[in-house]
């Protein structure tokens, strides 16, 4: 099989599109309507702008990127799946061993449906939640990644979109209309996840989303890479490719904002946050609360700590475990278990639970591990400045929202506390209005190539070699 991709046709792609004329003619109506949810919700201002890309050709591992400067309406959004692998079999849950699906099995088509369209949803929801990001954007540099993240964002709506109509019949066009009818934070028809109904009001929160909440997104699409469906589990490992760079940019601009913080802390020689506002730049409390926030609200995505879903989906192999095949047990997980926390008498306990039941705390507990890697490694900017501050991430039982830990009130630190101690605290774990006006006081437009904003260092290296002072964004 090739890994190349055919770009002479309307919808680029390796699957064949053309060897399926009514596939290829209904997918080729949706793209119109497609580009006008771009036109209306995509980035605001852009059209004119020629943006320096990758686009996709191949989806070799190495060099499948092609770099040039191309209006984001004219991006060849198109439909990339991973090759197959020669008698791939289910390697977990009760199917296990047997071969992978083609096609989807009737019993498991409502359930399939739903988890292709809940991710698919998530993909056009970011961009609109990032849509007015371009307009106080610290650098030319910064907006070039913003816009890649968003292209890419909407090719993974193709992705989805590719399964719908190929696997779900009527059922599955449908959905793929109702995907780009969805609105993110709207009343009437809001996206389906609530994360992806919030804001991204600011370049900091934007970060913390591309770190946080993209790999969330990391994390359900390797569960999904696991699937017993075939064309999921090949779809998912090329999203996959792209979504490393969404990471690196939030982990990446947050590294660069908390540079900045302790250059400016060594120059005034002070952690007065006052005085640091006073010169423009974020103090390290109001990024730890921002941290605290974002990464509370996306724990909360891998759902219920206890679900009978969760179980459903990877006994009939749907979904597995992050890095199924390299794990070491029987791969069917009866009479496995997993602890869970809950509160007793005022007190955050574990209990054991079937494991089955707990694969979305297994799944959010190697998130978490991964998650801590980063703030280390911005912990370290911090160091290397001299400077006695250490960041965290909260515990896994803080502001949560989901599961069984939603109604009580925990501390950072994994203290249950009163609701009056929650309500006198709340304003040093998590951004206050005051923070997030500060923080949106700083947002101004830097465009200029090679200029960057008072409180954001310029990263070490441009996007594929190019200078940091490349003219990444061309506005017309
Ligand atoms: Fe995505
Ligand atoms: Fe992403």
């Amino acid at each position: 099989m090739t890994t190349g991709i055919n770009y002479s046709e309307k919808i680029p792609n390796n699957v064949d599109l053309s060897g399926d004329r009514t596939l290829q003619r209904a997918l080729e109506q949706w793209q119109p309507n497609f580009i006008n949810w771009w036109d209306d919700m995509g980035p605001e201002g852009s059209t004119d702008m020629d943006v320096y890309l990758r686009t996709a050709v191949s989806v070799d591992p190495q060099g499948w990127a092609q770099f040039g400067h191309v209006k984001m309406r004219d991006y060849r959004w198109g439909i990339f799946m991973n090759p197959g692998e020669q008698d791939r079999k289910i390697h977990f849950g009760d199917h296990k061993g047997e071969s992978v699906w083609q096609d989807v099995p009737g019993e498991h088509r409502a359930n399939l449906r739903r988890i292709i369209v809940t991710q698919g949803d998530t993909e056009p929801a970011s961009v609109e939640q990032q849509r007015h990001l371009g307009l106080t954007a610290p650098s030319m540099y910064d907006l070039r990644n913003l816009f890649q993240i968003n292209v890419e964002e909407g090719r993974h709506l193709w992705a989805m979109v590719y399964l719908l109509h190929k696997h779900f019949g009527r059922d599955g066009r449908e959905e793929a209309e109702a995907l780009l009818e969805r609105r993110s934070g709207n009343d009437d028809n809001p996206r389906i996840l609530q994360a992806f109904n919030e804001q991204t009001p600011d370049w900091l929160s934007f970060f913390m989303f591309t770190y946080f909440t993209d790999r969330d997104g990391k994390y359900q699409l390797c569960a999904l890479a696991e699937s017993a469906f075939d064309p999921l589990a090949r779809t998912t490992k090329f999203m996959l490719t792209e979504e490393a760079h969404h990471m690196f940019v939030g982990e990446s601009g947050i590294s660069r904002v908390i540079q900045r913080t302790v250059e400016m802390m060594n120059q005034l020689k002070t952690d007065d946050v006052n005085k640091l506002r006073a010169a423009g730049v974020i103090d390290l409390p109001t990024v730890q609360r921002y941290i605290n926030f974002h990464f509370s609200v996306t724990i909360d995505l891998f759902g219920a700590d206890e679900s009978s879903n969760a179980a459903t989906f990877y006994s009939s192999g749907l979904k597995g475990r992050y890095e199924e095949g390299k794990r070491n047990d029987d791969h069917t997980l009866r009479g496995e278990h997993y602890k869970v926390l809950e509160v007793v008498n005022g007190q955050l306990q574990e209990k054991e639970v079937p494991m089955l039941n707990a694969l979305n705390e297994v799944l959010r507990d190697d998130y978490i591990t991964d998650s801590v890697g980063g703030v280390e490694r911005w912990n370290r900017v911090i160091t290397k400045a001299g400077i006695p501050f250490k960041l965290t991430v909260p515990h896994k039982a803080f502001h949560r929202n989901i599961g069984a830990l939603s109604g009580s009130k925990v501390s950072p630190d994994g203290r249950v506390v009163s609701e009056s101690e929650w309500n006198a605290k709340v304003g040093e774990w998590l951004p206050t209005s005051e923070d997030r006006a500060y923080v949106a006081s700083l947002m101004g437009r830097v465009v200029e190539p090679g200029k960057f904003a008072n409180w954001i260092a310029p990263p070490n290296m441009g996007i594929n070699r190019q200078a940091v002072d490349f003219d990444y964004v061309r506005f017309n």
